[in-house]
C-alpha cells in the first residue's frame, strides 16, 4: 500500500471532457498528453471524451453535458489560468491548480519574486527590456547567464550567453515570445525535476528524476525528439539530497497555492550541492513517457491510476464558492 492509495468509483465521476490541443506553442505535446489520458481514463471505466478548445468554444462543454474536465493543455490559455477561469464561470470542476496559482506559475518572474520573498532558493535574475539591459544584466550576474521569455515553456526562446556580444541576439529571440525577458544566473550542475501531488497539508512530493542530456544541452529537440537524453528515477542522488529537493519542491508548490499536481524543475549546483528552483509546471506533460508518470510509477502508482486520481481531485476554487454561499446568506 502506498501513501497515495485511493479507492475511486469511475462511474460517479460522470461525463468527463479531456481538454487537449488548444492554441499554444505546446499544442502537439498536449495532443499526445490528452490522448494518453483519454485512453487511461477509459481503461478505468470513465466516460471520457476528447475536447479541443481550438476547435469548439468552451461553453459547448455545458451543452454537451460534461460534469468535469481533465486539463491536458500546456502553455498559454491552458496552463496560465485562462481556461481555469472559464471553467470557474461555467461551474465545471477541473484538474490541477486554480486561476491564481496557474497564472503565477506561468510567469517565471512573478514566481521567482514570491519564492525569493519566502526564502526559497532560486537563481539571481534581472527583468530586462532591451539588449543593452541584457548586457548590463550579464555584467551584474556574471557569466554564463540564461536569457529566456518569462511566460513560455519547452525551452522555447532560451539562450545561454557567456559574452556581451551574444546578448542582443539572445534578447531578441526571447522577446519574440514575450516582452518580459528574464536573465538568470546559470547554475552548473545536475538537472532534476520533482512532481508534487495533492493539496495543502496533504500534498506530497514524488520521487525525484535526474535528467542527463547529451552535452548537458537540454533543449526542445533533446526534450522531445532525442533518444539519448537519459532520465534516472530513482535519481541516483544521495538520499539526503533527494529529500532536500523534495522538501523544496513541496514548499515551492504550497507557497504558490498549487493544487492537484505540478512538477518543479530544480538545478542542483555542482560546487556545493545547493538546489535552485527554476520554475514549476502546473500542467506538465502526461504522455506515457512523460516525467510525472515516470516518477509516479517509481512510487507504485500506475499511469492509469495517476490519471484517475488527478481526475477525482478535480475541483473549483473553494474560496469563491464559500463567498457565494456567504453572500446568499447560507
Ligand atoms: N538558470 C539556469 N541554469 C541552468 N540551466 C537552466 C537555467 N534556466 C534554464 N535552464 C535550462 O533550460 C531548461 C528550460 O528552462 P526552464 O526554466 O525550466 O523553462 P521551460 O521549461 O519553461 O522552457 C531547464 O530545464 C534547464 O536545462
Ligand atoms: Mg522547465
Amino acid at each position: 500500500m502506498s501513501q497515495f492509495d485511493l479507492k475511486i468509483d469511475a462511474a460517479s465521476l460522470g461525463r468527463v471532457a479531456v481538454l487537449l490541443g488548444g492554441d499554444s506553442s505546446e499544442r502537439e505535446i498536449s495532443l499526445m498528453s490528452g490522448q494518453g489520458v483519454l485512453q487511461a481514463l477509459r481503461a478505468r471505466g470513465v466516460d471520457a471524451h476528447a475536447f479541443d478548445p481550438a476547435q469548439q468554444p468552451l461553453c459547448e462543454l455545458k451543452n454537451q453535458g460534461f460534469a468535469r474536465c481533465f486539463i491536458a493543455l500546456h502553455g498559454r490559455h491552458g496552463e496560465d489560468g485562462a481556461v481555469q477561469g472559464a471553467l470557474e464561470l461555467l461551474g465545471l470542476p477541473y484538474t490541477g491548480s486554480g486561476v491564481m496559482a496557474s497564472s503565477i506559475a506561468m510567469d517565471k518572474i512573478m514566481t521567482k519574486r514570491i519564492w525569493r520573498f519566502e526564502g526559497l532558493p532560486t537563481p539571481d535574475w534581472r527583468l530586462v527590456a532591451s539588449a543593452e539591459e541584457c548586457a548590463q544584466a550579464l555584467a551584474e550576474l556574471g557569466a554564463p547567464m540564461i536569457v529566456k521569455p518569462s511566460r513560455e515553456g519547452s525551452t522555447i526562446g532560451l539562450t545561454k550567453v557567456t559574452r556581451p556580444e551574444e546578448c542582443a541576439q539572445a534578447y531578441q529571440l526571447a522577446a519574440r515570445y514575450d516582452p518580459e525577458v528574464l536573465c538568470e544566473q546559470f547554475i552548473a550542475g545536475d538537472e532534476t525535476t520533482c512532481p508534487v501531488l495533492g493539496q495543502g497539508a496533504d500534498a506530497r512530493a514524488l520521487p525525484v528524476i535526474r535528467i542527463e542530456a547529451p552535452q548537458g544541452n537540454y533543449d526542445y529537440q533533446n526534450k522531445y525528439f532525442n533518444d539519448s537524453t537519459q532520465y534516472h528515477c530513482p535519481s541516483g542522488l544521495p538520499e539526503a539530497e533527494e529529500r532536500e529537493i523534495q522538501r523544496i519542491a513541496l514548499r515551492a508548490y504550497r507557497t504558490l497555492g498549487c493544487r492537484g499536481w505540478a512538477r518543479a524543475d530544480i538545478m542542483v549546483r555542482a560546487r556545493d550541492r545547493q538546489p535552485f528552483l527554476l520554475e514549476i509546471n502546473t500542467s506538465p506533460g502526461m504522455t506515457g513517457h512523460s516525467l510525472v508518470p515516470m516518477s509516479a510509477r517509481a512510487a507504485g502508482i500506475s499511469y492509469e491510476d495517476l490519471c484517475l486520481r488527478l481526475l477525482a481531485g478535480a475541483s473549483l476554487d473553494a474560496w469563491q464558492h464559500q463567498a457565494d454561499r456567504a453572500m446568499a446568506g447560507a
